[in-house]
């Protein structure tokens, strides 16, 4: 026991000084849009943010029962985020009888005896704070570690989410009442008004259900936006599309016509849910093929074109133990087209446990950055595979001209060129850059004559002063649009391949799930994940 108190009091002085320092320093932006950025001032800031729960039955931020808060925030901060989409409920800012409760309360109104006590013991301060204090130093402690905090409304009534017929999912629902709403969205946008660490508010979490309807969309989203938007014209207001944040591709022949002064962002999300996983490990390159334009069809199209807004991914995830396969080949197919889009992001999500989801105490969450008991990342190699989407890659003052670098989505990193002219895989913040390719043609070392090129069937490629010859232009060779043949002396297309899980050496090998015309074998059983390569092209 001594010894605990020893380690809280050393603590205390650092981190006393500390909320001095960032008293007066900190360094959250006031953010705006500038064409499909999010930017301050002139500067474009890249939202890449991870979700935190806070809108389940308890109202109470997950993961208090098991460490400090303080603790918590530096964590999202350490594991590579720079912002949270921070969930609420309609109901935690409209009813008092919600608002007003005391964390103890609400954790003994669901018998939730282990969390309190590990509350007690964590963050003893919060116990009697009422629900809507909570929220609010929850924020302040995350601005404290210099995180943008976008605000989420989730549901209406506290609850997991979402269901089609859970009473949440579109106005004129049982729990989802659009004055209610408009109450709550005033009340957060003025509660949280000049508060530094907040950005924006995303404001309403997936849109579903029978009721859903175009027209009331157009109608509810600009009354909702105004509403925000007259309260703390400061905000990024983020709207999200219908079938579960799914579509936005009505926007396309109808434009929202609304005017926020560069404060509006879209926001979609993507999963596979509902897609059959033996598509994913049959046809792998063709189901890619298939969600990636689903993805730009219904909501990446708002990145291009004459008027383009900021599209912030605010869902995506899977079993972070990667033991679902279909997961697997979905996340490296998102990830290839993620970075070369170069939009906002938030990571579906923190928490590596629940104190209550649909009636389950202690819930682990395999979706969860944290372990089940917070201790650390479940899979720390998962986040490095995020570095290619944390990073910017594209900035719309930038007078650079455009490079490309060669990304490998499977192993997260990217393609740089060792000293013997061999190609190998590296973190993608150093990765080499390559001029713009066309397909069938050279990919030439940008600032050089030399080019990649293929060596015999297993071979290390490399890059040469051949930049003419077969071996050096490279083809599309699947549907997905990620593998990359060029043909050996014999005629014969070989793809780049990561040579073995533990190597980051590139080789030439069979192009894996083509026939012999390159098009999609009509079933695969081998995994082509290997040679998927990605050129993201990049302006900073
Ligand atoms: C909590 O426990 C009490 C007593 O065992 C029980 O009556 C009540 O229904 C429980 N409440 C919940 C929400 O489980
Ligand atoms: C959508 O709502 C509008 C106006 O509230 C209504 O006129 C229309 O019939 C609805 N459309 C559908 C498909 O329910
Ligand atoms: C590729 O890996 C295999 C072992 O899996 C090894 O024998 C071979 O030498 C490697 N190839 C290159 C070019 O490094
Ligand atoms: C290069 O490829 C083209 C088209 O496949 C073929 O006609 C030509 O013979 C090849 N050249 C060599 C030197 O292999
Ligand atoms: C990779 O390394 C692990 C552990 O070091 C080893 O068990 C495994 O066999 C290696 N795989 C290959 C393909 O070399």
């Amino acid at each position: 026991m001594e010894g605990r108190r020893m380690t809280i009091n050393k603590a205390i002085i650092p981190l006393f000084l500390f909320l001095q320092f960032s008293a007066f320093c900190n360094s959250v932006p006031q953010l705006s849009t500038n064409s499909r950025f999010i930017v301050d001032g002139t500067k474009r800031v890249k939202l890449a943010c991870v979700n935190w729960v806070s809108h389940l039955q308890p109202m109470i931020a997950e993961g208090l029962e098991k460490k400090p808060l303080s603790h918590i925030a530096s964590k999202i901060a350490e594991t590579g985020f720079n912002c949270v989409r921070f969930t609420w409920a309609t109901f935690m800012f409209t009813r008092p009888d919600y608002y007003n409760l005391k964390v103890s309360d609400s954790l003994e109104k669901y018998n939730l005896t282990a969390a309190k006590t590990g509350i007690a013991e964590n963050n003893p301060g919060i116990l009697s704070m009422r629900i809507l204090e909570l929220h609010k130093s929850v924020v302040d402690e995350l601005g404290r570690n210099n995180l943008m905090v976008v605000l989420d409304n989730h549901v209406s009534r506290p609850d997991w989410c979402c269901g089609d017929d859970d009473g949440n999912g579109f106005f004129g629902d049982d729990n989802f009442d659009p004055t209610e709403w408009l109450q709550g969205l005033t009340a957060v946008a003025r509660a949280y008004k000049g508060n530094p660490a907040v950005v924006g508010m995303s404001m309403r979490n997936e849109l579903r259900g029978k009721r859903q309807n175009e027209t009331e969309w157009y109608k509810y989203m600009q009354e909702g936006a105004n509403t925000i938007h007259k309260e703390s014209p400061d905000f990024l207001v983020i709207i999200s599309g219908l079938s579960y944040d799914t579509n936005l591709g009505f926007l396309r022949t109808k434009p929202l016509p609304l005017n926020l002064n560069n404060k509006l962002v879209y926001e979609a999300h993507w999963y596979t849910f509902g897609i059959s996983a033996d598509r994913w490990t049959a046809q792998t390159n063709n189901l890619c093929a298939v969600v990636t334009k689903m993805a730009r069809d219904n909501y990446l199209f708002l990145t291009t074109g004459d008027n383009p807004f900021p599209l912030f991914l605010s869902e995506f995830g899977i079993d972070q133990r990667g033991v679902n396969e279909a997961e697997n080949r979905y996340i490296t197919c998102l990830l290839a087209e993620v970075a070369e889009k170069d939009i906002d992001w938030a990571l579906w999500t923190f928490q590596g446990s629940y104190m209550l989801r649909q009636g389950t105490v202690n819930l682990e969450e395999y979706f969860g950055v944290m372990d089940v008991n917070w201790d650390g990342p479940r899979n720390p190699g998962y986040l490095d595979r995020l570095q290619a989407i944390r990073q910017m890659n594209q900035d719309l003052k930038s007078n650079h001209p455009t490079y490309y670098i060669i990304f490998h989505p499977q192993s997260g990193q990217c393609l740089q060129i060792g000293k013997a002219n061999n190609v190998f895989l590296a973190n993608c913040k150093t990765a080499t850059r390559w001029d713009q390719h066309q397909d069938g043609g050279p990919i030439k070392l940008a600032g050089s004559p030399r080019c990649l090129t293929v060596a015999g069937d297993g071979g290390a490629a490399c890059v040469s002063n051949d930049c003419s010859g077969n071996g050096s232009k490279w083809k599309f060779v699947s549907s997905s649009g990620l593998q990359l043949g060029a043909q050996n002396g014999q005629g014969k297309y070989l793809c780049l391949e990561k040579n073995n899980s533990n190597s980051t050496v590139i080789v030439s090998k069979k192009c894996l799930c083509v026939g012999d015309n390159l098009d999609d074998l009509a079933t695969c059983a081998e995994n082509p994940l290997v040679q998927w390569f990605k050129l993201v092209p990049v302006n900073v």
